[in-house]
């Protein structure tokens, strides 16, 4: 049984008092959960203040975005030592806003995804398509280059450290979810996916979360499917009630 994850991606919100408060509030809810995974991913500056409210609690600390380098020359990165001295445990890594708007491709996230399993950081990998490839029918063909290029020579015993987001680009910010038979059905896919890659094992352990205007209103449903393991959550995570409700419809 694959225990469920619900990750609030705050994205480029919050100072540090807004995000100390927000985690305050998350933490008022859900500090003993123990049922559900919660982890909150506010941005790096955030990160030391964030940590320090939840330190002690079952919550865990994720990153947005991670250097494929150790240290060294990389004027603007953010390497793995810096956030685990900040007691960071998940990064986010190929999220479709970095793809988009900074060129990220499947290559250099790769290397990401390699670089915090070998450093024990659990990545959150996210794969999925834009409204025009949906239109064309080409869903399955998208995710699966995403998830066979980000996830080259990861290897079968990594899967369970490993979680993979699946967020449809055309239902991020913009209000419209995927129903949850298209959510499913995408997640599906990309468990055949693994399992063609390493095997069933893995592929029945690996938690795949859906991503894209997840609610309170909408969370139960798309929660109950089969290979939806959790989501990754953007505009309701940034309020407390909303993203506590998102967790409590996962239990
Ligand atoms: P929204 O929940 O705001 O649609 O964002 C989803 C997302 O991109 C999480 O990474």
């Amino acid at each position: 049984m694959r225990k469920k994850i619900i990750a609030g991606n705050w994205k480029m919100n919050k100072t540090i008092g807004e995000a100390v408060e927000l985690a305050n509030g998350i933490k008022l809810d859900l500090a003993a959960c123990t049922e559900v995974d919660v982890v909150l991913c506010p941005p790096f500056t955030a990160l030391k203040s964030v940590s320090d409210v939840v330190s002690e609690t079952q919550i865990a600390v994720g990153a947005q975005n991670m250097s494929s380098e150790d240290e060294g020359a990389y004027t603007g990165e953010i390497c793995h030592t810096m956030l685990k001295e900040l007691f960071v445990r998940y990064v986010i890594l190929g999220h479709s806003e970095r793809r988009e708007y900074y060129k990220e491709n499947d290559f250099w996230i790769n290397k990401k995804v390699l670089k915090a399993l070998e450093k024990n950081l659990r990545p959150i990998l996210c794969v999925g398509e834009t409204l025009a490839q949906r239109e064309a029918n080409e869903t399955e063909k998208v995710v699966e280059v995403q998830i066979r290029e980000g996830l080259k020579d990861v290897p079968a015993s990594a899967y369970t450290e490993l979680v993979i987001a699946y967020e449809p680009v055309w239902a991020i910010g913009t209000g419209k979810t995927a129903t949850a038979e298209q959510a499913q059905e995408v997640h599906a896919f990309i468990r055949g996916v693994v399992k063609d890659m390493v095997g069933a094992e893995a592929a029945n352990a690996v938690r795949i979360q859906y991503g894209g205007s997840m609610k309170p209103a909408n969370a139960e449903e798309l929660l109950s499917q089969p290979d939806i393991d959790g989501g990754l959550i953007g505009g309701a995570a940034l309020d407390a009630t909303s993203f506590a409700a998102i967790v409590k419809a996962a239990l």
